[in-house]
């Protein structure tokens, strides 16, 4: 099978604050970016790569991607105000070369293993839908605009969703085309438009290690994990 990865690196990056998009900064000496690439480019399997980024970002892009091996790269694409708006960029960037299978991976998980990776894969050609989970630790609550607990969810029927998340190309691409023409622009990840559209989600194991780096103080932690893999 043909597989694609769509790799959505168009946010700027707000909570993170810096003087650049979370995506640019570094780790370790090297761009978050260039990490969630790399892993990709590990995963023999993957024959295309398509990076979504901000069209002003593009500067930043090219020096993130210096010397890597250009054999599986579509150039990158301009995103959207939203996440999924930036999806659907890269999806239609791809659909001339009709891929089978698409991940869709935030550019801000740049520790994701060879392994889960190739989970998502195995996943999506076996099912059509497959997103990695964890089970959650916390206790979680529903709460009202006044911050009143509503009620105490069952801990045990809940997931905390990562990337990447695996679909099979053609119906994520239909989906993404309807969300846009009904004006839905609210969906979160890409398996709530496959839900939306019927189609059924499978979750697989994910890992604790592949966080997104979100606020300041992930890149302390992203510094500590990086570390730990060298040693
Ligand atoms: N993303 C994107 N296009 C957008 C918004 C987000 O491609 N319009 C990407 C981000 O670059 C990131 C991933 O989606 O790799 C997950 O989004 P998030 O962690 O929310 O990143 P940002 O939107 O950049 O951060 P923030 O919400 O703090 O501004
Ligand atoms: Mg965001």
């Amino acid at each position: 099978a043909r597989i694609a990865a769509v790799v959505v690196a168009a946010g700027s990056g707000i909570r993170a604050g810096g003087d650049k998009p979370k995506q640019f900064r570094t780790i370790g000496g090297e761009t978050v970016l260039r990490r969630t690439l790399s892993a990709l480019l590990d995963v023999a399997a993957i024959d295309v790569i398509q990076p979504v980024i901000r069209l002003e970002d593009t500067s930043l892009f090219k020096a993130a991607t210096e010397a890597l091996p250009p054999a599986k790269f579509n150039a990158p694409v301009g995103g959207g105000a939203t996440r999924q708006e930036s999806v659907r960029a890269g999806l239609e960037a791809l659909a001339s070369q009709a891929p089978d299978v698409v991940l869709i991976h935030d550019a801000a998980r740049p520790f994701a293993s060879r392994a889960l990776i190739e989970r998502a894969i195995a996943a999506a050609e076996k099912t059509g839908a497959a997103i990695p989970g964890l089970a959650v630790t916390d206790t979680i609550k529903s709460v009202d605009s006044h911050s009143l607990v509503g009620e105490t969810l069952d801990r045990s029927s809940l997931r905390a969703i990562q990337t990447p998340q695996a679909f099979a190309f053609a119906p994520l691409l239909e989906a993404h085309r309807r969300a846009h023409r009904e004006g839905r622009n609210d969906f979160t990840d890409d398996a709530a438009l496959a839900e939306w559209v019927g189609m059924q989600v499978v979750v697989f194991d994910g890992e604790a290690g592949n966080i997104k780096i979100t606020h300041p103080e992930d890149f302390m932690r992203a510094e500590s994990m990086q570390a730990a893999q060298l040693s």
